[in-house]
């Protein structure tokens, strides 16, 4: 994979942004185009567009893309193109893929516990937004911005996430306990001061985003402090099967009343979307090694683009793939996946239900992967891919059978 040369500007074709990247007019073609002993991974420009569309146009606020979910630059350019100017980095890494790749980006600095080093390269890049959940954390921040003030802080807050597939309330976040105290060392250092908080990442639940802002709220009103920014984080869904979350629209609409309801009508609004940005705008086709009876030997696993499928044990919509073209039983089974590595843990228990007669050399497209797929990749026994390639339509064509249809793609 080529990282392209930095660019600037709203005139970015998407050419330009797919530079670099074979082009293909359905899954199919690119499965028999690459011809690959790995895993295909693939980015669907339009679903990326479309998901972009639908932040910059529902939400209220500015959206903050959360790069984590996939950095790779395609990905970033395509999102400037579709008019994301805000980015939340979490890495050193991150702020220095961003700022390269696109000078004009604004970005936030959104790990609540970052290295000395992090703070003072994002400061050198430009960054002038940092989340915080500690006193020592603004200590590092003002020590290594040189006691800077013009920057914003955002004091990141624990959140119950109860609605959420993945709570990530555990880790970091003040208690609102502690926040009053944090909030009003910030206020003393910085130009713009905010809260931010993560509901948990694949939230089912549009009223999880209520509850927070009713809990920040009295918080503060309690505190006699009032905030420039408010950060309602990540944590939108996509649909799963088995995990069908109501209309984004529906996550916006509960937002913004919340958002009215709690006195934050005229206060900034940002959220920081990850997986919603980008899961349906990512597939991965992986190939049948070996079939033993209702397991399935596949060459990509939980090491690589798979986590998701092993160990929280989600489920995925797939299309299938027959090399040979020939036509598929109606009929299914429900398999179990075994990924390539040597490690038994590399195993997804499923059931993943596809045709009875699917064998060695077929390949199944496992879609709704652009987030927190190719992007979790790891070089254990030398299975990965790092390319990737662009497709026009998942749509199936040449043999690819959608199988099972659970959801729309
Ligand atoms: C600080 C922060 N913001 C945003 C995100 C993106 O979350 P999601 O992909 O659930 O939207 C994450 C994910 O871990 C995060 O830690």
């Amino acid at each position: 994979m080529k990282i392209l040369e930095a660019f600037q500007g709203t005139d970015v074709s998407r050419a330009d942004a797919l530079e670099g990247l074979k082009f293909y007019g359905s899954a199919a073609r690119a499965i028999d185009g690459e011809d690959s002993n790995d895993a295909v991974h693939m980015l669907f420009p339009e679903k990326l567009e479309a998901a972009a569309h639908e932040f910059l146009t529902g939400f209220r606020g500015a959206s903050l893309y959360a790069v984590k979910a996939n950095p790779h630059p395609a990905v970033l350019k395509l999102l400037w193109r579709a008019g994301v100017r805000r980015f939340d980095v979490a890495s050193l890494r991150e702020v220095e893929l961003v700022s390269d790749l696109l000078p004009g980006a604004e970005l936030y600095f959104m790990h609540p516990v970052k290295s000395r080093q992090a703070i003072r390269f994002a400061y050198g890049r430009g960054v002038r937004a940092f989340s915080f959940d500690s006193m020592d954390e603004l200590n590092k921040i003002e020590a290594e911005t040189g006691g800077a003030s013009d920057i914003s802080l955002f004091l990141r807050l624990q959140v119950e996430g109860g609605g959420a597939a993945y709570a990530l309330g555990g880790k970091f976040g003040a208690t609102l306990m502690e926040a009053p105290l944090l909030l009003s060392r910030a206020r003393r250092m910085a130009q713009k001061i905010g809260v931010c908080f993560h509901v948990g990442s694949q939230c089912m639940q549009p009223g999880a985003y209520r509850e927070a802002l009713v809990k920040v709220s009295a918080m503060l009103q309690g505190a006699g402090i009032s905030l420039d920014v408010i950060d309602v984080g990540g944590g939108f869904p996509v649909p799963y099967p088995g995990m069908e979350p109501p209309a984004m629209q529906v996550y916006f609409d509960a937002i913004h009343t919340a958002l009215d309801d709690c006195g934050f009508a005229d206060t900034e609004t940002l959220c920081e979307p990850g997986r919603a940005l980008v899961a349906k705008a990512g597939a991965v086709a992986v190939r049948v090694e070996m079939r033993r009876g209702d397991d399935l030997y596949l060459n990509d696993g939980t090491y690589g683009a798979l986590f998701d499928a092993g160990v929280p044990g989600w489920q995925f919509p797939m299309a299938v793939h027959t090399a040979d073209g020939r036509k598929l039983a109606l009929g299914q089974t429900g398999f179990r996946f075994f990924g390539p590595t040597c490690d038994s843990c590399d195993k997804m228990e499923g059931p993943f239900f596809l045709p009875d007669d699917i064998e060695e050399g077929d390949w199944i497209v496992i879609q709704h992967l652009g987030a927190y797929g190719f992007t979790m990749q790891t070089r254990f026994n030398g299975f990965y891919s790092e390319d990737l390639v662009a497709v026009e339509d998942i749509a199936a064509s040449n043999g690819t059978v959608m199988f099972p249809v659970p959801i729309a793609v």
